[in-house]
């Protein structure tokens, strides 16, 4: 189970995601920014987990840490087993490649290519065996068979929510990051994207870290974690879309009275 409690045991390589202690801070000093404030968290492989808080909470750099996009000020960041400090921008690079997938809410497709070309172009950045075989086989299991030859532009914000997926899913990576993935899609094409993901943890063993702010997107999860000034503010496990909206409630009742706290 995930626990949002810091770790005693910082390497256990049974669990996909783990952070201890994670600090980050944005700008120079006398405007800094602490978008996390010490976060610590494990996730075990092959669970789906929901990060929820409001805007501005660190949803997105948190993410962005956890994968590698971005370095922490101080703290321990271990997926699959591996540490990511002490890597090189390319040594980094290489890691993510192969371990890491990531979805955006703005799809970060190329739109001069194809939708299996765009589908492939992991595997290639990181000169791996492209095989194209497997790659229609995914498309086809997102729906997409017949679309294979089509640019982004040609298709829906769900089609092409389901190229980045198809994409993240071909490199077999140990964790799929996703912020905000249904965040442009209407309630239907959501609820496809959200069961693509549920399938690639409950079928293909994969973990999943989605940032959302939608309470039906959350009850997808397995567990949703709360964040609030860049601290894990609460932990939600089995959740149901009413039980995570009233949390989320009081979350913004807590962070309103220490907002006011801080005026006074
Ligand atoms: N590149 C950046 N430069 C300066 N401040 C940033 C940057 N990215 C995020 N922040 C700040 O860090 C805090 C957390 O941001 P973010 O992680 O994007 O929150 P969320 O995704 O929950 O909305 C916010 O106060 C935001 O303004
Ligand atoms: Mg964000």
């Amino acid at each position: 189970m995930p626990g949002p409690g810091p770790d005693p045991d910082p390497v256990r390589v049974s669990e996909a995601l783990q952070l201890v202690g994670v600090r980050k801070t944005y700008g120079a000093a006398g405007t800094t920014v602490t978008a996390l404030d010490g976060v610590s968290l494990s996730l075990s492989a092959g669970t789906f987990t929901a990060i929820m808080g409001p805007s501005g909470s660190g949803k997105s750099t948190l993410l962005q840490c956890a994968a590698g996009l971005d370095r922490p000020d101080s703290g321990t960041i271990v997926v699959d087993g591996q540490p990511l400090a002490g890597r090189s921008e390319a040594q980094l690079t290489r890691f993510r490649r192969q371990r890491i997938g990531f979805v955006f809410q703005q799809y970060n497709l190329l739109p001069a290519l194809t939708v299996l070309q765009n589908t492939v172009l992991p595997l290639e950045l990181a000169g791996r065996r492209v095989d194209l075989a497997r790659a229609r086989e995914i498309l086809g299991q997102v729906g997409l068979g017949n679309r294979l030859g089509n640019r982004p532009d040609q298709l829906s914000g769900g089609q092409r929510q389901r190229v980045a997926i198809a994409r993240a899913l071909l490199t077999e990576p140990s964790v799929i990051f996703a912020d905000e993935p249904t965040g442009a899609l209407d309630t239907r094409s959501a609820r496809e994207i959200l069961l693509l993901l549920r399938e690639a943890v409950d079928v293909r063993g994969r973990t999943v870290v989605m940032v959302t702010h939608d309470p039906v997107a959350a009850s997808h999860a397995d567990t949703v974690l709360f964040l609030a000034d860049g601290r894990i503010a609460g932990e939600l496990p089995r959740p149901t879309a009413d039980a995570v909206a009233e949390r989320l409630t009081h979350l913004g009742d807590a962070v309103a009275a220490h907002d006011v706290a801080m005026e006074v």
